[in-house]
């Protein structure tokens, strides 16, 4: 279904969009995750972060692996979710680890696999081997929305207005070797080319997950995202590095935008906003501690889509008991998140006022030194910013 404020207009234009205020949100109420500079890069070290988050995880037991899906119970509760939601999903696999495991998306939508002029959104779980609560928490997103598509107004708007992308685990074979980085032993939110440094901007060392990634993001114009991490509990947003390295705040362009989509997951969250530690559950990276070649950031640069990091459980690897709680806890905040594309942002399309064809294109906000393209397909463009507000929105 198409987004009933989707505008059409000729070009060329200028105009104001009043944004609508969003639906005020049901209060309740490392991570990016440790400290593991690339190498070449002085980061310095701070006293205050002090969660054991820096630390490699203690030996991962059987008894903590016990009740968590192995990679293969994944796939197969995908496989079998796909079966079991048929007419709203979509099976497909963004590539292959290192190990061979592929690397399994689910799309959920009204018109699964079918380009429409709508946002779409994607979540990543697992993405350090030794982080494995989101992926069991995104498969209970995905059962949740199949389950409530039609009943619950919530389910139904995002179904039925988005596409929403999920990708249970980025790193299976970390999580099969019990540790934070992947076959290679390489930490994937390092491995990202850098705003600031060229560490990786060797194609031939790039791991195949970062690879797959890097390839989903280019092909399917995700207008926002989360990865999903545990060791703290806040919601992350960019920039993750300063240019001289120091710890401090560091904003992009998207400042207020990301402050406001960080607190919709927090502010939604059991208790996420009610941290000692970051104010309103919330953290700028770089004044948390910088990092380099994050997923985070290239997301944003090279994608235009808007990614949060977030940290969904102060102990990496809870209890498998524990789940249930967690995947309440996060719940709202999931759907919430995801709900903010369709009840906030602009959207619209740009294409030849006399033809009405799609051209290329892209969008600006006066003031924001950011532009976010518009897609080929029906030259349709979504753009995430804080509501409440006016703005001068400029195509070109
Ligand atoms: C999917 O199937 C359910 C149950 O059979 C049905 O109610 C619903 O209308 C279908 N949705 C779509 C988008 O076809
Ligand atoms: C949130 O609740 C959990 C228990 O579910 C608790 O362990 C944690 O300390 C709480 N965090 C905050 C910031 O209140
Ligand atoms: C937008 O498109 C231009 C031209 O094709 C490209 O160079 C740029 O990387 C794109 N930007 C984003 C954020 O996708
Ligand atoms: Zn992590």
């Amino acid at each position: 279904m198409a987004i009933p404020r989707l505008r059409s207009l000729p070009l060329p234009l200028l105009l104001v969009v009043l944004l609508r205020a969003f639906a005020s949100l049901p209060i309740q109420a490392a991570a990016r995750g440790g400290l593991d500079p690339s190498p070449g890069i002085a980061v310095e070290k701070h006293g205050a972060f002090s969660r054991g988050l820096l630390q490699d995880m203690p030996e991962i037991t059987d008894e903590m692996v016990r009740g968590y899906m192995s990679n293969s119970e994944l796939e197969g509760a995908v496989q079998d979710f796909g079966r079991r939601c048929a007419n709203v999903s979509r099976i497909y696999s963004i590539g292959k680890s290192v190990n061979g495991s592929p690397l399994w998306a689910i799309e959920i939508s009204d018109k699964p696999g079918l380009k429409e002029a709508e946002p779409a959104f994607k979540f990543i779980g697992n993405v350090h081997g030794d982080e494995p609560v989101g992926r069991e928490v995104l498969m209970q997103l995905a059962y949740w929305l199949c389950d409530n598509y039609l009943k619950d107004p919530l389910a139904t708007l995002i179904v039925e207005n988005t596409h929403l992308h999920i990708l249970p685990s980025m790193n299976p074979d970390g999580f099969a070797l019990r540790r934070r980085g992947n076959a290679n032993n390489v930490d994937l939110n390092r491995d990202f080319p850098d705003q600031f440094f060229p560490l990786n901007d060797d194609i031939k060392h790039r791991q195949p997950e970062t690879r797959a990634i890097m390839n989903w993001i280019k092909q399917e114009h995700f207008t926002a995202s989360a990865s999903l991490h545990g060791g703290a509990l806040v919601a992350n947003y960019p920039w993750d590095g300063s240019r001289d390295t120091r710890k401090q705040y560091y904003g992009c362009p998207d400042d207020k935008t990301f402050r406001y989509m960080a607190s919709v997951y927090s502010q939604s969250h059991y208790n996420m906003s009610l941290s000692k530690e970051f104010e309103g559950g919330i953290t700028n990276g770089a004044l948390w501690y910088p990092i380099y070649g994050g997923m985070q950031d290239w997301n944003y640069i090279h994608g235009g889509c808007f990614e949060l990091t977030l940290e969904i459980s102060d102990v990496k690897w809870p209890k498998a008991s524990e789940l249930l709680v967690i995947w309440k806890q996060n719940k709202l905040s999931m759907l919430n998140l995801v709900a903010s594309l369709v009840k906030t942002g602009v959207h619209g399309r740009i294409f030849a006022a006399d033809t009405g064809r799609p051209i290329p294109g892209s969008l600006m906000v006066k003031g924001i030194d950011s532009k976010i393209n518009a897609s080929g397909t029906f030259g349709n463009y979504h753009r995430m910013l804080a509501p409440g507000q006016s703005y001068e929105e400029n195509l070109g």
